[in-house]
């Protein structure tokens, strides 16, 4: 049961495959009975190459009006070198990500048949808005023998807290409750022992949930070895964005790879997008694989409390997945709202 409400929802089909694979999530949300008024925003490297238009305070706040953002996937063709790196990805993707305050990155894997992680189900909780991402730092002395450039890491304990305390709630909701922070603790010991700390905190109020602790360079071991040792893995920016991609690998290939950016406190829209990037190499061939985005409407489904139409979706992928592999983009999609 779908309710009867309609949300307003702002899609960025984006770069790529990322304007195919978003119709398809549409096409499925459509099945599925619930009702979305739908406004497309033309943003992304194509509209960078056509006007200059990254993103504007006017469009941010018209975005910002909206009850989720929907975007497929956004950036050049690899070895397109009229975009300079960092001006799709700081200039689009993080100012919405910091900006809006979608302060959890909350991607979950489910080993599909035949992957190393076949049978496991886990979530990375990416802290989204602080970290090597912050973009604390600059260049001295630039294109000098003198030439400094440095790259800081901002960690707040404001920020690290409401990341773990989101992650421990989303572990107790699970059969088996478990949180592992990954860090790396033995290096990078101002921030790592804040992670700690805070954690440790948080554990007191959580008595059912099992915590870890794993070193970030173990964790990719982990991941491939034994990924069944997971259940919610939490962690800073840049340590979740190299994590994520690894955990879609290991769980069948990152075109299976959702991902929901939230602001969790519902002070604006949520964003909804897969793990995967643009891959202007099969775009148009009709062949990319759609589950990363229709996973991704899942996620947002939820969020805006459609939790029926979200579950049944959740489930349906779920009975899927490997069957899919050598699939057309439009018969994965025919087919899974066949079984809906
Ligand atoms: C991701 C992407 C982005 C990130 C890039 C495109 C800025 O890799 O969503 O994982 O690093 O967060
Ligand atoms: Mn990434």
């Amino acid at each position: 049961m779908s309710t009867t409400r309609t949300h307003r929802v702002a899609v960025i089909g984006g770069d790529g495959i990322g304007p195919e694979v978003t119709a398809e999530a549409l096409r499925v949300v459509a099945a599925l009975g619930v009702n979305l008024d739908t406004t497309p925003f033309d943003l992304g490297a194509a509209r960078f190459l056509k006007d200059g238009f990254v993103l504007d305070d006017s469009t941010l706040e018209q975005l910002r009006g909206y009850d989720a953002i929907m975007l497929g996937a956004i950036g050049p063709a690899l070895g397109d070198s009229r975009i300079a790196p960092g001006t799709l990805e700081r200039g689009l993707l993080l100012r919405l990500r910091f900006d809006l305050d979608l302060y959890i990155n909350y991607r979950p894997f489910r080993g599909v048949a035949g992957s190393l992680a076949e049978g496991c189900e886990f979530a990375i909780v990416r802290e989204n808005t602080e970290g090597p991402y912050a973009g604390e730092g600059g260049v001295l002395r630039y294109g000098t023998a003198h030439e400094i450039a440095t790259q800081g890491s901002v960690n707040t304990r404001f920020g690290v807290e409401r990341c773990v305390r989101f992650a421990f709630e989303r572990a107790s909701q699970l059969s088996e409750p478990r949180v592992t922070l990954v860090h790396k603790t033995n290096v990078l010991t101002f921030a790592g022992d804040l992670w700690q700390r805070v954690t440790n905190e948080l554990a007191q109020q959580f008595d059912s949930v099992e915590v870890n602790y794993h070193h970030v360079d173990a964790a990719c071991i982990y991941l491939v070895e034994s990924p069944q040792r997971y259940g919610i893995i939490v962690t800073d920016n840049l340590f979740g964005d190299i994590l994520s991609d690894l955990a879609g690998a290991v769980s069948g290939g990152i075109g299976y790879a959702a991902s929901a950016n939230l602001n969790p406190a519902r002070s604006g829209p949520s964003l909804f997008e897969p793990v995967h990037g643009a891959a202007h190499d099969i775009a148009g061939t009709g062949s990319a694989n759609p589950l990363a985005a229709i996973s991704s409407a899942a996620l947002m489904l939820d969020h805006l409390e459609e939790h029926d139409a979200a579950a049944r979706l959740s489930r349906a992928v779920a009975d899927f997945d490997a069957a899919v592999r050598d699939c057309r983009t439009t018969d994965v999609t025919d087919e899974l709202i066949r079984r809906l």
